[in-house]
């Protein structure tokens, strides 16, 4: 009944725009944050994601994205993000705006793909702004615990957003211009707990939410299906084909 109902939205209300958080890469293996088995229930975010704890211990900090980047290059694209692929080329979905860093909407073949927090791609010199491709960065860890600039000789941060940074200007401005653009955002594993991109669906005319568990937006939301990302995507392209 819900993929019924998300379909009829779907169709209605177009352009549509979808906001990804970790919830649609745990099908990849990939843990989310804050759901009972997530990261954050095991590791303080602010000693080892936060631009203070980067300062105070690059090391500390290198040593957990070391173990992300090794993690996330291995995984897979999931049913859920090859859905989204699916409606993007179809027509049905105009652009996915994610929070995740692990670069599987763009594997999974999705065309309009922006990236508020960053990406496993690269890591980035705050003195000389140089951007080092991670291939470099994971041989240069093999040698020592964190990369140095290559030009400038600093400590290379990972090219993630770190809580306390601010988001990419350019990125967060596409991503409020495609909400505000829209007819309808469509949420899909995310908490909804994390601004300013938490607040990207109310930029928009109306927003669903597909996600397992609660949300800090489901009371606004025109619908809100608690399922699974992969098994309820599939079962929309279905439903729209
Ligand atoms: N299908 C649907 N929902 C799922 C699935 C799944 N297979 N697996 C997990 N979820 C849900 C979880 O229950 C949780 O509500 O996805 C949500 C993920 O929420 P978070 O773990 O908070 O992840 P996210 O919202 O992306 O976090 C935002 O916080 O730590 C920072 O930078 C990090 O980008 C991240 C940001």
């Amino acid at each position: 009944m819900a993929v019924a109902e998300l379909a009829a939205l779907i169709r209605e209300r177009q352009p549509c725009v979808v906001l990804t958080g970790a919830g649609i890469s745990t099908e990849s293996g990939i843990p989310d944050f804050r759901s009972a088995t997530g990261i954050w229930a095991e590791v303080d975010p602010f000693e080892v994601a936060s631009i203070q704890a980067f300062r105070r211990d690059p090391e500390r900090v290198w040593r957990f994205y070391r173990q992300r980047i090794d993690l996330l290059r291995q995984a897979e694209p999931n049913a859920g993000h090859l859905a989204l692929a699916e409606l993007e080329a179809r027509g049905f979905v105009r652009a996915v705006v994610t929070q995740n860093i692990d670069t599987l909407h763009s594997r999974a073949g999705s065309k309009e793909v922006v990236e508020v927090h960053g990406s496993i791609r690269s890591a980035q010199c705050l003195e000389c702004l140089w951007s080092e491709p991670a291939e470099k960065v994971l041989a240069q860890l093999e040698e020592r615990p964190a990369p140095l600039c290559p030009h400038c000789h600093a400590v290379l941060k990972p090219g993630v957003v770190l809580f306390g940074e601010l988001l990419p200007a350019a990125a967060m401005e596409r991503a409020v211009e495609l909400a505000r653009s829209s007819a309808l955002v469509l949420v899909v594993g995310s908490s909804l707990e994390v601004w300013p991109v938490a607040g990207l669906p109310l930029e928009a005319p109306a927003f669903a939410i597909v996600n397992r568990g609660p949300t800090a937006l489901d009371e606004q939301a025109i619908l809100s299906v608690d399922a699974g990302a992969g098994e309820t995507l599939s079962a929309l392209v279905a439903a729209l084909s």
